[in-house]
């Protein structure tokens, strides 16, 4: 089982520029909490208790103070900089300590996943032993993201960055799961026409390899973008419609970690003075 995971928050934000001068993205609100916590769940949905998240430098004091050091959370939460957006491989070789000899899954800051079966699917990846896994989900603008082409027996055929002609309208979502070659493969990368180490250049390095493997999200399942305002906008709307008709939150960390039993009702009192008297912390009362 894989039981590292890293969580890639850095980025430029300039798309969504002015709320992103002052603030990181990740610390943006979707609906009722910081966009860092929906990736945080679903490497603890994954059962990962070990979480390296890689954040810009200067704006490691930002996420300390929501997000200290997993302790409360029944985790272990360490950070590290990234001098500069280099690319999503820079995550393994920013990372390359602390994946040590095991295996990791990367999710990306800014991804939104939803479903029924999820935590299931994830579990199942996380068994990978060799080789590197990608979830794929259909979109109406492939062009936007790296795709992916599939066979009848769901094997990649293609992978390419953002294509200008159309390929699949598989796109790779910004979940990965890697075996503990990924750093040396990460290393040797070469910067594309934007500047920057590419992920689909590294799972290309896989697939010649014949050791990339796909599994797919359907039609039950949601990834959402937060690239754009827009985009920030209409997954609150998402968010806040599915809590406020059943009652319960996507992404409440502290329940995730009680359900996985790795914490107990004295964390979720700690919990509930940390956040203070807000809708949260009444979630929060009613778990316990
Ligand atoms: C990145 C990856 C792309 C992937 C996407 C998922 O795109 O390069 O392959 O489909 O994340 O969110 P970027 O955010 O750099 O545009």
């Amino acid at each position: 089982m894989i039981k590292k995971g890293i969580i890639l928050a850095g980025g430029k934000g300039t798309r969504m520029s002015p709320l992103t001068k002052a603030v990181n993205k990740q610390l943006l609100p979707i609906y009722d909490k910081p966009l860092i916590f929906y990736p945080l769940s679903i490497l603890m949905l994954a059962k990962i208790k070990d979480i390296l998240i890689i954040v810009n430098k200067g704006q490691l004091d930002q996420y300390k103070k929501i997000l200290p050091d997993g302790k409360n959370l029944g985790i272990k939460i360490s950070y590290a900089e990234q001098v500069s957006p280099r690319g999503l491989p820079d995550a393994f070789i920013v990372g390359e300590k602390f994946i040590g000899k095991e295996n990791v899954v990367l999710i990306l800051g800014d991804n939104f996943f939803y479903g029924q079966n999820l935590s299931k699917k994830l579990i199942e990846n996380c068994k990978l032993k060799n080789g590197a896994r990608v979830l794929l989900h259909k979109v109406i603008k492939p062009e936007l993201y790296g795709v992916a082409k599939i066979n009848k027996k769901n094997k990649i055929t293609l992978i390419k960055e953002k294509p200008k002609k159309f390929v699949s309208d598989l796109a790779i979502t910004g979940l990965y799961f890697f075996d503990n070659k990924v750093v040396e493969l990460s290393k040797k990368l070469k910067p594309s026409k934007r500047g920057e180490i590419e992920i689909t250049d590294l799972l290309n390095l896989y697939k010649s390899k014949n050791k990339l493997e796909a599994d797919i999200i359907g039609r039950g399942g949601a990834w959402l973008d937060t690239g754009s305002i827009e985009d920030f906008y209409k997954t609150s709307a998402f968010v806040s419609s599915i809590e406020n008709r059943q009652g319960l939150k996507i992404a409440c960390l502290e329940e995730i970690a009680l359900l996985n039993k790795w914490i107990d009702k004295k964390n979720i009192k700690n919990s509930i003075k940390f956040y203070g008297n807000c809708d949260y912390s009444k979630y929060l009362k009613n778990l316990i």
